[in-house]
């Protein structure tokens, strides 16, 4: 597996959410990803920005398009230095959320993509990593 290209989006307000959006849209594109796997990661991505901002006090998404024997992918981990996830599964639970929302952004994200890498714990902040291939 190679990565043909990367980068780096900040994510610090919820402005930085549509321009993390935009710009996963333009790279799934690039990556070849058919019309509907684009919608699924914008969708999740978007998702994942939304709580590095609420929850996480900010963040980045860092992006890869990898091309491997066959096909490409589009890799995007969204990495904060917030509170961290006290209890994974319970907020990977659909409908749970510890604020206001309807808690179906990580479960749903999940759903969304092909590969979903939690990572988090208490004062280490929250690392989700999805991809989504051709
Ligand atoms: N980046 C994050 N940092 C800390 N907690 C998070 C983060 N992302 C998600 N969470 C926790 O997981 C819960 C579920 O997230 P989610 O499924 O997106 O639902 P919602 O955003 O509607 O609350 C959140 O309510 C929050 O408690
Ligand atoms: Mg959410």
């Amino acid at each position: 597996m190679s990565v043909r290209n990367q980068g780096i989006v900040p994510i610090r307000v919820e402005q930085d959410v549509v321009l993390a959006r935009q710009a996963v849209r333009k790279l799934a594109q690039e990556c070849g990803l058919r019309l509907v796997d684009q919608t699924k990661l914008i969708t999740a991505a978007s998702e994942l920005a939304r709580n590095a901002v609420i929850y996480g006090g900010g963040g980045d998404m860092d992006w890869q398009i990898l091309d491997e024997e066959g096909r490409s992918g589009l890799r995007l981990t969204f990495r904060d230095e917030g509170p961290g996830i006290g209890d994974i599964r319970q907020a990977m639970t659909d409908g749970w959320s510890s604020g206001t929302g309807l808690g179906l952004g990580l479960s749903g994200a999940k759903r969304l993509v092909s590969e979903f890498e939690l990572d988090s714990a208490p004062g280490k902040g929250t690392r989700v990593s999805i991809a989504r291939w051709t």
